[in-house]
């Protein structure tokens, strides 16, 4: 019988190909060339399951022109780039890579939270353009306290509890946060997380940290009403994903110091930047990195070959992937 065979759509670890290379026919992709909706398409003519990354989006017309997958295996927490109800109805089994990267992800997300509340970014292409030529100014680069300060979470998952648990129990912050549903009191108990209807979370973070996974239910959950209500000295980081944030609206609320700065490692769009972003002082960006620690990496890719693997019936889990998103 012929090799089941599979694609994946980005580079990844080598032992991670070779190990989808024992149980598959494998076409992978080392050049990490992101490939177009047509490109991936006609590569994925014939296979059973696909490993894939947020590069790759997985809709209606893509699982019509490739009837025989069966298996769609993703590289990642967020699923926003799959279609997973048109998947279900096709009989299309769809994993994820929830909690390895949970600790990591929170850590960028608090890292990013201080960066901004502490302008380093601002200040470090202060000293490498050679601007620093005097000690000692009072109020130079002066931002706001992280410790003790109200760290408000909008989106309360796994992630969001890993913000809230740094916040409160390493900065002795008081932590309120916004959620589809309220969290059990022994859950909210562990970090005095106090749940607060969404114009109380923007009005009294000192920090905000939007964590919320994106939906059209979610599209533009922050944009000029919401940032209206934020304090003037308050900070927005944006861990998500691009869309849930206007990124224009933001934009021109730290243009015109509505609110004090912003740290945004999710865009809309991305790779592209809102270039009204890139013209502003107050805000730290970085590339989607929150996961990006090396074992970390590891633990998704690996995660996500033992899902694909167990997917299309090989493996001692054959039939029973790890961490399923449907049950199609
Ligand atoms: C995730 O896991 O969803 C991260 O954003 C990496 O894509």
């Amino acid at each position: 019988m012929p090799a089941t065979a599979v694609l994946a759509t980005r580079a990844t670890f080598a032992d991670i190909v070779d190990r989808l290379r024992e149980h598959f026919e494998l076409i992978d992709n080392p050049s990490d060339t992101v490939w177009s909706a047509a490109e991936l398409v006609e590569r994925l003519q014939g296979k059973a399951g696909v490993m894939s990354t947020g590069s790759e989006r997985i809709d209606a017309a893509l699982l019509d022109a490739c009837p025989q997958l069966k298996a769609v295996c993703n590289v990642g927490v967020g699923y926003n780039n799959i279609d997973v109800a048109a998947c279900t109805a096709r009989g299309v089994l769809v994993t994820n890579t929830p909690d390895v990267l949970t600790e990591t992800t929170a850590d960028l997300g608090f890292a990013l939270m201080m960066a901004t509340a502490r302008r380093l970014a601002e200040s470090e292409r202060f000293l490498r353009r050679g601007e620093w030529t005097q000690t000692g100014i009072y109020d130079q680069f002066v931002g706001g306290d992280v410790h003790g300060a109200t760290l408000g979470i909008l989106g309360m998952g796994r992630i969001g509890r890993g913000i809230a648990r740094r916040g409160a129990l390493g900065f002795g912050m008081r932590v309120i946060y916004h959620n589809r549903s309220r969290l059990d009191p022994a859950v909210e108990a562990e970090t005095g997380a106090h749940y607060v209807d969404k114009p109380t979370l923007l009005g009294e973070a000192d920090h905000l940290v939007i964590v919320v996974p994106y939906s059209a239910a979610s599209h533009h959950a922050v944009g000029a009403p919401e940032l209206a209500l934020m304090k003037p000295s308050a900070t927005l980081t944006n861990i998500a994903r691009g869309g849930v944030v206007d990124d224009a609206a933001l934009a021109e609320a730290l243009r015109s110091n509505r609110i004090a700065a912003a740290g945004l490692d999710v865009f809309e769009g991305e790779p592209s930047v809102y270039p009204g972003l890139l013209d502003v002082p107050n805000v730290v960006l970085t590339p989607h990195i929150a996961s990006a620690s090396v074992a970390t990496r590891r633990a998704m890719a690996d995660l996500a070959a033992d899902n694909l693997v167990a997917a299309l019936g090989c493996g001692p889990r054959a039939g029973h992937p790890l961490t399923p998103v449907n049950r199609p």
